[in-house]
Parts: structure tokens; sequence; C-alpha cells
């Protein structure tokens, strides 16, 4: 086993020992039909586990849960109890920490410190978020000028906010703790029951905190949490007649299957996809600081995060300042396993992740741009590639046009100082999900913030995520925001009711 020779916590490894089902309606059942799917150590390549991935009857019953739960004792709670129950999942979170943290590293590959802050800081919060709007969730008074049947007579006007129903929540692999959490807190809190499809290849997380959700009290059938092949059982679940939305995180091009497959019930989507965000420096930026910033922008998870910072755009003034102190900075970053504590680029998903990220190292090469740091595949075994700068590269490379989902900064050298020509430039890309300007010009950094089509652009800072900030994709990025109080809208539905009195 991959994971002998790392110290694990007892919890770990009898959870590891034991068989990894699907829940639907609170218990773990064994597949009908569907697929045994191996889970892998990215860190050595071997083997870790096993489990069951779904087949499509399967997420058939899973679905059924589902709705069953919908009208059940969970349409009875109070959204007071709703929010208790949120609170009980996050402590349960805090309670097994170090497991939900081992899992994480053994399975994905981050580094520990990703994983204690993403999946057990940011997700019990994000839970504990949620939690608190379960009781703030209101509808709407609204005088009317023209009351129903008689215009003379007096009527009253409100708005129900009312679950949206059985969500289907499809989420991939770069974070599985904090992902889950990001589809649990919103439908939760609405009060929608769901079918949560995890990345086949880091299930592991995803059903442990399953388990929590079970020990937390949520009645049979609300939280239904399956893994599967996403041409099967995402499939299946996006295409399912009795889901009412779809919530996915993934690629843009799965991102436009769901569209499609949403069609037949005309489902709700939600879609938080690719990016390819710039990192803008303008001549007159703190440049250590920018350094230090564009560093964990453009590598922070390998570059395996949809925000990732993979653009950067430096001003011809302080361009070969900057380049020397982010190759010396680079060159530093320390990669290895996620259990080693000075590691900071940990590996690759997957062989084939890794295949990829190579080739967009080769087709930068080929086209031109200069490989200044990094650009080799590293380790005696594992997924490992090393940091990677490009520089030197010019609009129309792939390297700078597609995201790459792996370590690989592309950096660009601009000239002129008119900001709808740095706008423009920043924003020559299909994705607009975040981007960031530095600058200590406060006049500078408002301008351009207007300027850049993303969904979050941050100053002196990339990509900031709190659980009360909304977050979400312009342009092929996607549809929606998460986070936050607008978070919550693509779990609710308005109804009117109007009253003749
Ligand atoms: P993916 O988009 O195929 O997988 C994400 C999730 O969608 C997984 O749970 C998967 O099982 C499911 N899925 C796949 N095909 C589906 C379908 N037809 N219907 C419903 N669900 C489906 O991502 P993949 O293939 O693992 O990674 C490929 C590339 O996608 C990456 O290199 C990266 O560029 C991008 N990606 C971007 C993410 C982001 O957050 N921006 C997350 C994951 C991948
Ligand atoms: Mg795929």
């Amino acid at each position: 086993m991959a994971a002998a020779s790392i110290h694990l916590n007892a919890g770990t490894k009898r959870f590891l020992d034991e068989p990894h089902r699907l829940l639907i309606n609170n218990e773990w059942v064994a597949t009908d039909g569907g697929d045994t799917i191996a889970v892998n150590d990215p860190a050595t390549g071997l083997q870790i586990a096993e489990h069951e991935g779904a087949s499509e009857a399967d997420v058939d019953r899973a679905v059924a849960a589902a709705r069953a739960a919908l009208t059940g004792p969970w349409s009875k709670l109070s959204p007071a109890d709703r929010g208790k129950l949120l609170w009980k999942l996050a402590d349960l979170m805090d309670q097994n920490a170090a497991t939900i943290c081992e899992l994480e590293v053994l399975n994905n590959g981050m580094p520990m410190i990703a994983a204690q802050l993403g999946s057990t800081v940011f997700a019990p919060d994000y839970l504990r978020y949620c939690a608190g709007w379960a009781t703030k969730i209101l509808g709407d008074t609204i005088p009317t000028s023209r009351p129903p049947m008689d215009p003379d007579g007096e009527s009253l006007v409100y708005t129900l906010k009312e679950p949206i129903g059985v969500v289907g929540a499809i989420i991939p692999w770069n974070h599985p703790g904090s992902m889950m959490a990001l589809k649990l807190g919103p439908a939760l809190a609405t009060g929608c029951t769901l079918v949560l499809k995890v990345a086949e290849l880091t299930p592991l997380t995803n059903f442990f905190m399953a388990r929590l959700a079970v020990e937390a009290g949520f009645p049979p059938g609300v939280i239904n949490v399956i893994s599967g092949y996403g041409e099967r059982a995402g499939a299946a679940l996006a295409n399912h007649p009795d889901v009412d939305k779809i919530a996915f995180t993934g690629s843009t091009a799965v991102g436009k299957e769901i569209i499609k497959a949403s069609a037949g019930n005309l489902k709700r989507v939600s879609l938080e996809l690719g990016g390819k965000s710039p990192v803008v420096v303008m001549p007159d930026a703190n440049i250590d600081k920018a350094v230090a910033g564009a560093i964990p922008a453009a590598f922070f998870l390998s570059g395996q995060n949809c925000m990732a910072g993979t653009r950067l755009f430096l001003h011809a003034r302080i361009h070969d300042e900057f380049i020397d102190k982010l190759s010396a900075g680079v060159g530093m970053l320390k990669v290895g396993s996620g259990f080693d504590p000075e590691a900071f680029i940990g590996p690759l998903i997957s062989e084939r992740q890794r295949q990829r990220v190579l080739g967009y190292i080769d087709a930068a090469r080929a086209e031109g741009a200069d490989i200044i740091v990094g650009g080799q595949a590293t380790g005696e075994r594992g997924y490992f590639v090393q940091p990677t700068v490009a520089a030197n590269t010019t609009r129309d490379m792939q390297v700078v046009r597609e995201e790459v989902f792996g370590p690989v900064l592309s950096v660009r050298r601009f000239e002129t100082e008119d900001l709808d020509a740095i706008a423009a430039e920043a924003n020559d890309t299909i994705y607009g999900l975040s981007g960031s300007v530095w600058t200590q010009n406060i006049s500078t950094a408002h301008r351009l913030v207007k300027r850049i089509d993303a969904g979050q652009v941050s100053i002196n800072c990339h990509a900031a995520i709190d659980p009360a900030t909304p977050f979400g994709g312009n342009k092929q990025s996607g549809w929606g925001r998460e986070f936050g109080k607008e978070g919550l809208q693509p779990y609710l539905k308005t109804k009117a009711v109007s009253i003749m009195l």
C-alpha cells in the first residue's frame, strides 16, 4: 500500500480499508451494475483504495431518494433547525480535521497546509456561514398598482422564496473537501435536497464527510453522495428528468455538455468553470510584494485551481527586475509529497494530467517562448512537474490561450500605460473568472478594475476567497455566483402570491 511509509492516524487507516460505496438514503449501498474504480496516491502513483462508481440505475435510486426527502421530515424542519444541522456537520469536521487533511493529501496530493486551510478551516466556516443564512431567506411585500379582480379594491402581494428542489451537484478533484462544502452549504441552507457526484479520482474525503453528514443527523435522502465516471454517472445526473438544478464545477468543455443535457427538462444550471486569469503589474507596483503574490497566484495547488493567475503581464520598466526575482522565487519552490511540510508544489492529479501539462510546455517551447524556470517532469515516482515559467510569450501561443491546470506561468511584457490598451490585453481570453492588478496608485487600480472583465478582480492581492464574497465567472468561466448572499439565489425559486382583501 502506498500509504505504508506515511504515518497516518488510526481513523484514516481504518477508513481506507473499509469499502467505499454509495450513500443513498443515509445508507451505504452497493452499486447496481456500476464500475469498480481505483483510487491512487498521485505522489506515488500507487493504488490506495478502490471504490464503486454509480451506474444509471444508481443515479435513479439516488435521485428518487432526494425527491422523496424533499417533502419528508426535512421540509418540516424550521430554518433554525436546518442551520443547526449545518453547524453540527461543521463541528464534526473540526473534530475529524486530522483525518480529513490526511485523506486530502493522500488522495489529491495537495500540501498539508492547503488541506488544512481549505478543508478544515474554509469548508466548515463556509457551512457555518450558510447556516446563518437559513433563517434570513426573505421574500418581499409588494405594493401593486392594479389590485386583482377589483381595481377599487385592496390587495396584498408578497413573494415566497422556496427551495428549487432536487439539486444534482457535480464537483472536480482539485479540492474535494472545500468543493463539497460549496455545494452542501447553499443547497441545505435553502431547504433543497441533493445528489452529489464527486470526482472519480478523489472520492475519499467526500465519502468521509458524507459519513459525518449522516452522523450530524440530516434526514435520509437529504444528502446523497455518489462517485462514478463523468460520462456515465455525471451524465446520468445531468440528464435526469427528475433533477431540478445542476450545480457544476469543472472544465468549460463539460460545462457545455451540462447545458445541453439540461434541455430535456429545462433544469436550472449554475457553472463554475475554467479560467486564465491575468495578473497585471504596473510600473509603480511594490515589486517585492507583487512577486510574493504572483507566485502563489500561479502555483497554488500546483496551478490546479480555476482562479490561478496564469497570465502575468509585466510593464517593460519593471520587467527584467521582476523576472529576476520571480525566477529566484519559483526556483526555490520545493516539489514533493504533500506530507513534506516544506513542499509547496505537490503532484498533479494523474499521469494523464501530467502529460497534458508537459504537452503545453513543449508547445510553448516550439512556439518560441523561453522556459526560464522548470519545464520538466520530476520525481522518481508520482505525477510531479517542476514549477515552470514561460517568458516572452505572445498572445497566440497555446500556453497563453488555454487553461493548463498545472504549474505553468506565462509572462508577457507590455510597453503602454494606456489603461484601455492594458485591459484589452488582459481581457483577450475566453475566460473571465479572476484577475489582479498591482500598483500603488489608487486611481490606476480602480480604473483598471473597472476595465477587467472578470467576476473577481483584486488589487495588490490575487483571488482572496471568503465565504461572504461572491465568486464566479464571466464569459466562458461560468454562469452564476457562489459564496455570499448571491450564492443562495441559484437554489431558490420565487413564488408571487396575490390576495384580494
Ligand atoms: P472534468 O470537467 O471532466 O471533471 C469535473 C467533474 O465533472 C468530475 O466529477 C467528472 O466526473 C464530471 N464529468 C465529466 N464529464 C461529465 C459529463 N459528460 N457529464 C457530467 N459530468 C461529467 O475535468 P477533468 O477531465 O478531470 O479535467 C480536465 C481539465 O478540465 C483540466 O485540465 C482543467 O483544465 C479543467 N478543469 C477545471 C476545473 C476548474 O475548477 N476550473 C476543475 C477540473 C478540471
Ligand atoms: Mg473530463
